[in-house]
């Protein structure tokens, strides 16, 4: 099956609690969509799907860019970790100059370019380990919900702090996951974001959005 018959089969078009006016297509149980990608991956052990849920740090830093379009608006914008491609699509819909996204799951790209399609939003959607490149040349880069690993955690901050170096505005959406270092963030908002015990444990997810803050020196103490 192909990756666009298998998101389509398996998940369906649905708006994320916190942004309603996106639609996505989302799994209504993302352990069975695991399980149904495990059927189809050969014995190869897959992934989570993270593409089939709407991440609440997703979620709110597309509901924060809706409610903010100066973030956004006349920029180059680049998703980092795109998933289903929401943060990317609340940008391109709130008046971003260019969107482009990356993922390094392949099913997250096809799933993000069929988000977007379905949402009218013009995005450019790379299947890319974006942490082995430099940061792209960009306005603002967007992360959501990507401190959820030890490992990615550690590459990721370095690389977000090199993109500010070079200038580019960075915003993050966090619930407060444990890899997240909170203390050398400047929070900008936060929201309660609806979500389900099966992914979060809880029914309500209190969610930040926050740029990269304080000085080089504390960051360099991560
Ligand atoms: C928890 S999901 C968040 C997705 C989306 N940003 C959201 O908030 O709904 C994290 C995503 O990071 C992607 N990812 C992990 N390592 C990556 C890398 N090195 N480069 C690009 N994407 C990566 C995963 O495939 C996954 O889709």
């Amino acid at each position: 099956m192909s990756p666009e018959e298998f998101i389509r089969r398996h998940t369906r078009l649905q708006h994320p609690p916190l942004v309603p006016e996106v639609s996505l297509y989302l799994a209504d149980d993302i352990m069975r969509l695991w399980e149904l990608l495990g059927d189809e991956s050969d014995g190869d052990n897959p992934g989570i799907p993270f593409w089939g849920s709407a991440w609440v740090g997703g979620q709110a830093l597309a509901r924060y860019i809706i409610e903010h379009p100066d973030e956004v608006a006349g920029k180059s914008v680049f998703d980092l970790a795109t998933g289903s491609g929401l943060c990317a699509i609340a940008a391109s819909r709130t008046g971003a100059a260019s969107v482009t996204a990356a993922d390094i799951d392949t099913l997250a790209t096809c799933a993000a370019q069929l988000n977007a399609a379905a949402n009218a939003a013009a995005i450019d959607v790379h299947r890319r380990d974006m942490l082995a490149l430099p940061p792209p040349e960009v306005d603002v880069i967007l992360a959501g919900d990507v401190c959820y690993e030890e490992e990615m955690s550690r590459q990721i901050l370095p690389w977000l702090r090199e993109a500010r170096r070079l200038g580019v505005h960075v915003l993050i959406g966090d619930p407060g996951r444990h890899y997240f270092p909170r203390e050398i963030m400047s929070p900008l908002g936060a929201y309660d974001v609806p979500t389900t015990w099966e992914v979060e444990g809880v029914e309500i997810k209190r969610t930040g959005v926050y740029t990269l803050g304080g000085t080089d020196d504390q960051d360099g103490r991560h």
